[in-house]
């Protein structure tokens, strides 16, 4: 693999030599599944543990979440956090030692609910959402489509009695740097990003290969008809039914977005020489304008 930098710019053969092309077959996941593959494909399940179920129950019911969930190739498990309470109240709370604003979650119904889940999968990874966690990004929702079991815990108030996660949490994450009032949101994201990526959940025509990230750059622009919007048209390669250049086309407005938008993802993205060429040839200027 190549990889971008102010320096990699400048070289040439030498890191031509120990690249991958970018064409390196990926696994193709823009077809249907088959009935064979679907009777055998691995189904990956989602415990997640919150004290608000029902918040996932629209959200769940709708687009590619909801039609893996119907062709068994992923499963839902809200577990409300209550049921593994044992007082009257079904409390989940307590305020923090050492006194400070806000609530913390208390140990005991977490813990119970984790053991119970784990005692049905035991080899379940446990990933608890919080605005301190790791950065969820496509690496990570790609690593989670390979797993069998997850269990989401979704914290809220304050946060969760470190002693849960000191010895129950595998992983922390969190959706970006922001604070939501709960992790709900942030699994209902993981889970949309994670299904693109069983096989079989994106048919014909949507494959994921071709999301943004899935090659380590921005997807490049998309048009449909009409041809002329607003006085605006369409670029006239995507007109020409010449493949080779409509590829060309596409991968340049992604190295060129990339390069505007998140210059980062250029450090490990897949680079070739003709990539780098046309890196050079925006940063020097001699780049045409879309
Ligand atoms: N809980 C609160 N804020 C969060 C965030 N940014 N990501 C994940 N979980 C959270």
């Amino acid at each position: 693999m190549v990889r971008y930098s102010s320096k990699s710019l400048m070289s040439n053969k030498r890191q031509m030599s120990s690249s991958k092309s970018k064409s390196t077959p990926r696994p193709d996941r823009s077809r249907a599944i088959t009935k064979s593959e679907k009777d055998s494909a691995p189904v990956l399940t989602f415990d997640i543990i919150t004290i608000f179920p029902d918040f996932f129950s629209s959200p769940l019911e709708e687009g590619v979440v909801a039609k893996a969930i119907e062709a068994g190739l992923i499963r839902v498990n809200p577990v409300n956090l209550r049921d593994f309470t044992r007082d009257r109240h079904r409390t989940t709370d307590d305020r923090p030692y050492g006194g400070g604003a806000g609530m913390v979650m208390t140990p005991e119904p977490l813990a119970r609910a984790i053991t119970s889940l784990k005692e049905i999968n035991p080899n379940s990874r446990v990933v608890l959402f919080s605005p301190r966690g790791e950065i969820f990004s496509h690496e990570i929702a790609k690593e989670f489509s390979r797993a069998s079991h997850l269990i989401f815990i979704c914290g809220r108030y304050e946060g969760v009695d470190e002693r849960v996660v000191d010895s129950m949490v595998d992983q922390e994450l969190s959706i970006g740097d922001y604070v939501l009032s709960g992790g709900e949101p942030a699994a209902l994201v993981v889970i949309d990003a994670v299904s693109r990526l069983v096989p079989g959940v994106l048919g014909c025509g949507e494959s994921a290969s071709t999301d943004s990230f899935a090659d380590g750059l921005l997807e490049h622009p998309h048009y449909t008809r009409p041809r002329e919007f607003m006085g605006l048209t369409v670029p006239e390669v995507l007109l020409s039914g010449d493949h080779s250049r409509i590829a060309r086309w596409r991968r340049q407005e992604s190295l060129r977005l990339t390069l505007e938008r998140r210059p980062d993802l250029l450090e490990n993205a897949e680079l070739d020489q003709e990539d780098l060429d046309f890196i050079s040839s925006i940063l020097n200027g001699r780049a045409e304008k879309r």
